[in-house]
């Protein structure tokens, strides 16, 4: 997670740090701190907390160059010592660093056996004290022999006082790039490749524990055998802007509120009489071959995954399956070569998820992307991509995505069914009619936000939650409690409505409050009975249901009513109540919302 920044340049490189801090805090917020150098001496600031903290006490020289870097913490509590930069015993080198360094504790013995002085108790210390060690004048070679040392996935960027103009930077299966102006006057390092601010960059993208070498307006890159390499680089037009809550109280409510645009986005011109990605270069020989499809991911896109995989199974007849990517790349079974893995990450760069597409990978399967960040490692490395087109997303609860997500798997599902005929062309218009109403059902949902916010109010003193459903409502019901957990701190649990009774339900009592996802009209009766059978046990309900189910008024305490949809399209207008639902709570506990405690937007450590 961590965002690692430098520049070197004509700019201040203090100030161009300080934005780019700002665009990558996503990527974690335990701590800040900057190094540069000037007049051969490094100097250096650095905080726990958010960048504001770090605003309140940056004081520097003039700096000739600047790296910076934003904290998730993995190695060493959250305070200033373990804050980054970190540095080597003679403070001439500073090193930022985002990833693990596996072999952290036998590497910090023998540095410790060798009487060296730590002051932090994170595994990045343990590299600028390795590259001192090696150091004889080539900051290049020292990282190089350091590396040698290193096992893991992490990306390092490297400052010596004695190379005043020189970022060295390196990156093993982990994302980090490096960008130079169009006229060449200066050079930026950067975790994310859409965070470079000027007009037209030239990009390159570090892998494989290549080193780079960057100046002011140019780049030396050798691979991991020392030897010069030249690397392709891309176009990327640096028009970065830190974005706006445009009038919103949190960034969280602005991306619920937009929904009912990014849905649209993600189906609009994908259409006609029958559907189409423009940008997908996979031929429909390989989906018309495909006879098992995986679907992989983590969080809230695993969930979109496990709504994908009922769409697929029943508009296109495919066997899918969808699996948490950290537990997928071990299963050897699941990615064989006739399986098309289908890979979703709103950010492209979660590294559980990445580590699972390599596999499937080396195992020949093909792979597709669902991703929102038209530059991610998992674009670029995955055999075809479908682009969710939702616009960034900044808040680290993710919500417009989400339903991006299932809208693209939606129209990818009625793909699927007119290349292996399974759909007939007057089901598939009927169902690209009905993917038309949802904006409008959501925009219904949002306007009655006050009424979630009511029952928000009245539900929000409760410790443990339990939400339920069935078929398309399961999934549903898990995404809604991940996004309780994630945002209130409170313990909510998701279940499969029929499974309460195999255990779960020795849990509720009167304080144990049940959510119960009903717009399911093929297991309309079942979830009613779950009800029922939770209301014995004096469980407070609130139900989610459709329009025309009345009759869960009289089971539930309190009911939601959604426009009535066909089962499939059901979990959209659900998604929404539950978000504003865990968004109403968590503003009622006095909850931080758009960054929670622990978290990052983008998690790229296994
Ligand atoms: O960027 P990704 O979609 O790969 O992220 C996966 C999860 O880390 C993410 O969905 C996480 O669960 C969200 N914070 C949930 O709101």
């Amino acid at each position: 997670m961590c965002g690692v920044f430098g520049y070197v340049g004509a700019r201040d490189p203090l100030q161009v740090c300080l934005t780019g801090l700002s665009a990558l805090e996503y990527r974690g917020y335990d701590s800040t701190g900057i190094a540069g150098i000037s007049q051969g001496k490094i100097s250096f600031c650095k905080k726990a907390g958010k960048l504001s903290e770090l605003k309140k006490v940056l004081s520097f020289p003039p700096l000739e160059l600047a790296i910076a870097h934003t904290r998730w913490a993995t190695h060493g509590k959250v305070n200033d010592q373990n804050a980054h930069p970190h540095f080597d015993a003679s403070h001439s080198i500073a090193v930022i660093h985002n990833g693990i360094i596996e072999n952290f504790s036998a590497l910090r013995e023998e540095l410790l056996r060798e009487k060296a002085l730590l002051a932090s108790e994170t595994d990045t210390e343990i590299v600028a004290h390795l590259i001192a060690k090696y150091y004889k004048g080539d900051l290049v070679r020292a990282l190089h022999s350091a590396m040698q040392r290193l096992k893991g996935a992490f990306s390092l960027l490297v400052i010596h006082k004695d190379h005043p103009g020189e970022l060295v930077a390196t990156a093993r299966d982990c994302p980090l790039s490096v960008a130079l102006d169009a006229v060449r006057t200066e050079g930026i390092v950067s975790s994310d490749p859409n965070v470079f601010f000027g007009t037209n960059f030239d990009v390159i993208f570090l892998k494989a524990s290549e080193i780079a070498c960057v100046r002011k307006g140019s780049v030396d890159v050798v691979d991991s055998e020392l030897r010069k390499i030249t690397k392709k680089s891309e176009r990327i037009a640096g028009s970065f802007t830190v974005p706006s809550k445009e009038g919103f109280e949190h960034y969280m409510l602005k991306e619920i509120y937009e929904q009912p645009i990014t849905i649209q986005k993600a189906f609009l011109g994908r259409y006609a009489r029958g559907v189409s990605f423009e940008e997908l270069s996979l031929q429909d020989a390989v989906f018309r071959n495909t006879s098992k499809i995986c679907i992989i991911g983590c969080g809230t896109s695993s969930h979109a995954g496990s709504i994908g995989a009922l769409f697929l199974e029943e508009f296109a007849g495919v066997f899918t399956s969808c699996e948490i990517a950290s537990e997928a790349r071990y299963r050897p079974l699941l990615l064989s070569p006739d399986t098309l893995v289908i890979a979703i990450s709103q950010s492209g760069e979660t590294a559980d998820t990445l580590a699972a597409l390599h596999e499937a990978k080396k195992r020949g399967c093909t792979t597709l992307g669902l991703c929102n960040v038209k530059n991610s490692a998992l674009v670029r490395e995955a055999d075809g991509a479908l682009l969710l087109q939702a616009g960034p997303e900044m808040s680290v609860c993710s919500t417009k995505a989400f339903t991006s997500q299932l809208t693209t798997l939606f129209l990818f599902s009625l793909f699927m069914g007119q290349i292996k005929k399974t759909l007939t062309q007057e089901r598939l218009l009927l169902l690209q009619e009905e993917l038309k109403t949802i904006p409008a059902q959501i925009e219904q949902v949002i306007n009655r936000a006050p009424e979630i916010q009511r029952l928000a109010k009245k539900y929000a003193r409760h410790e443990n939650f339990f939400f339920m459903g069935r078929r398309y409502m399961f999934p549903t019901c898990l995404e809604a409690a991940l996004k309780l957990k994630e945002i209130s701190y409170v313990n909510a649990n998701g279940y499969p409505a029929g499974e309460l009774k195999h255990g779960p339900i020795a849990l509720l009592d009167a304080h144990f409050p049940v959510i119960a996802f009903c717009a399911n009209r093929q297991t309309e009766e079942k979830i009613l009975s779950n009800v029922m059978e939770v209301k014995a046990r004096g469980a407070p309900v609130l139900a989610i249901a459709s329009d025309h189910f009345k009759q869960i008024q009289k089971a539930a305490d309190d009911v939601f009513y959604i426009p009535d949809s066909s089962d499939s399209l059901a979990p959209f207008a659900s998604t929404v109540v539950g978000q504003l639902f865990a968004y109403y709570i968590a503003k009622e506990r006095g909850c931080e919302i758009d960054q929670p405690r622990n978290l990052a937007k983008s998690v790229t450590v296994e």
